[in-house]
């Protein structure tokens, strides 16, 4: 398999399950992947689940590399809020460096919500079967059985408020997001 192979597979592995979601009405937004060895950035529209806004929190009230947990968006699913103290994908605050996942694995339903490791910015090793996904690019699977990237919580800010207002993929479980 060459580069442009590998690129397709990963494009298409990453699209897939969103692409569903765009059947079911969910906006789309461009996200970056970068950092691939010889795959170079590539941007590909994403599906996010829209649902009304909520308050999750304060940039001032959150310490880096101590993860917060919030519902949303509805009150069983369960999800993470993380100041990785570095710059990511989706990332908000002045270093766009916070972010939110739901921390059940894409690949069976692993509980993560308490894998979080600062020195690599990694949520994971998923209890199960091992896997790890990268909380810097989009919750990307980097190691494991899984072949999904965590969901996203899409984030806004306004002024130190943090607010949830959608979910980019879908959480592990559910046949839609609603
Ligand atoms: S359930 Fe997480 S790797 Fe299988």
């Amino acid at each position: 398999m060459d580069n442009t192979d590998k690129k397709d597979c990963l494009i298409s592995c990453l699209t897939t399950r969103r692409q569903f979601l765009f059947l079911s009405g969910a906006a789309t937004a461009t996200i970056m992947l970068t950092g691939i060895p010889g795959l170079g950035a590539k941007e590909v529209q994403a599906v996010v689940s829209k649902y009304p806004r909520v308050k999750i929190g304060k940039l001032s009230a959150l310490k880096q590399d101590m993860p917060v947990a919030f519902t949303y968006p509805t009150k069983d699913i369960r999800n993470i809020l993380v100041k990785l103290g570095t710059p990511a994908g989706g990332g908000v605050g002045s270093n766009n460096d916070v972010v939110a996942f739901n921390p059940v694995c894409t690949h069976m339903g692993g509980p993560m919500e308490t894998a979080y490791k600062a020195e690599y910015k990694i949520l994971g090793q998923c209890p199960f079967h091992q896997s790890t996904f990268d909380l810097t690019r989009h919750g990307m699977i980097i190691s494991g059985h899984a072949t999904e990237s965590l969901p996203q919580i899409l984030l806004e800010t306004e002024g130190d408020d943090i607010y949830a207002a959608g979910v980019i993929g879908l959480v592990f479980g559910r046949n839609s997001n609603v």
